[in-house]
């Protein structure tokens, strides 16, 4: 039964864990209820937002619209011969699925493990972490179309992933609301360890021949040793994204800092690590108020409790401002600001 709640906390909703509330808010247990959501609702609900596990996203503000929170659940999978196609609801725990994937033997979600958030976000914004992106393995995902209260297939070709980009953030934005993923998983898997933190860890562990547990093991350990848990401290992982620069400023900035850490990332261009960009300006680790960056990776920006979203976007400007002074290199928040 759709029940559209009044003035909510989204505190328990968005783990930074900031204090502001929704003019509206409703829960999306089954599929059908959008429809019926949809045909329900009247100015006074907008602007609307749909949430999935509020991992991405800093609120500044209360929400004056609608926010959408979707529940829907469950996986299922087909195999065909050793390839694993996989679906998983939209308000499936992200960590859960690279689980249960994992615990099959299907690999290609083992370097995702533990990002936090739910399955419907990750389309959206292309998730990736330790050398994969859900690209990678992305088969096809479902979306409610609110214009027209369809539910659309869109595949692997017609999403224009790019780095942490998709076309739900970009020409279709606001347009769809993702219900399902399908995954393109395999069975003999080949694992991917070339990012030097997971070979490091393996060689650490005197693993040779990783399996797809391996890995999935390697990367929660490397997570929880560096990001804070938002559990426990809030947060949004990566606040910023890793600036892509063509290669003439890389060289450049070579020039006065041999030790800049950066990869390849073709088209004559670059990516920069911006926690090191962050850490060189003198930011990693420092508190101001009830905001700061992470201890050990000085991308992630924190809540100690008690912040206001306003105060940690603020922090946030601070940090922009520093790094295009010291580097010329102007930083964009990968979280969602509302
Ligand atoms: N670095 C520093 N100082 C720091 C943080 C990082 O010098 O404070 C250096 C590291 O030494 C390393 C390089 O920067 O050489 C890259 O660091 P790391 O491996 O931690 O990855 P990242 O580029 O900072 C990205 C993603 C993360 C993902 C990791 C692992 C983005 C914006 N972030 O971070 O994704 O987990 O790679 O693949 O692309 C997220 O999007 O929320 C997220 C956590």
């Amino acid at each position: 039964m759709l029940h559209i709640q009044n003035n909510v906390s989204l505190k328990s909703y968005n783990s930074f864990g900031i204090d502001a509330k929704a003019a509206y808010f409703v829960e999306i247990n089954h599929e059908s209820e959008l429809n019926e959501l949809f045909k329900s609702l009247n100015d006074e609900h907008h602007p609307i937002l749909v949430m999935g596990g509020g991992s991405n996203m800093l609120f500044t503000k209360n929400y004056q619209g609608l926010v959408i929170k979707i529940n829907l659940k469950g996986i299922a999978y087909s195999i065909d011969n050793k390839t694993v196609k996989l679906t998983a609801a939209a308000g499936e725990v992200w960590n859960d699925v690279v689980k249960y994937a994992v615990a099959k033997g299907f690999g290609g979600l083992e370097n995702l493990t533990l990002i936090p958030g739910l399955v419907g976000a990750s389309p959206i914004q292309n998730i990736g972490a330790y050398g994969t992106e859900i690209k990678d393995i992305f088969e096809s995902c479902t979306a409610f179309e609110i214009k027209t209260g369809n539910i659309l297939s869109f595949f692997k070709a017609d999403c224009v992933f790019a780095y942490r980009e998709s076309i739900f953030k970009n020409a279709l934005k606001g347009q769809y609301i993702i219900t399902s993923v399908t995954f393109n998983l395999s069975i003999n898997t080949e694992v991917n360890t070339h990012y030097g933190a997971i070979l490091h860890e393996l060689q650490q562990r005197n693993i040779q021949q990783p399996t797809i547990n391996d890995v999935s093991d390697v990367v929660a350990h490397i997570r929880v040793s560096k990001l804070p848990d938002p559990s426990t401290i809030g947060n949004a992982g990566s606040f910023f994204k890793n600036p892509i620069v063509a290669k003439s400023v890389s060289n450049k900035l070579l020039l006065n800092y041999p030790d800049l850490v950066f990869f390849d990332v073709g088209n004559n261009a670059t990516k920069l690590a911006a926690g090191w960009l962050i850490e060189q300006c003198g930011w990693k680790g420092k508190v101001i108020g009830n905001t700061g960056t992470w201890k050990n990776q000085a991308l992630v920006l924190v809540n100690y409790g008690a912040a206001s979203g306003q105060e940690v976007y603020d922090f946030s400007v601070q940090i922009i401002q520093s790094v295009k002074d010291k580097f010329g290199v102007e930083l964009e928040r990968e979280v969602n600001v509302f």
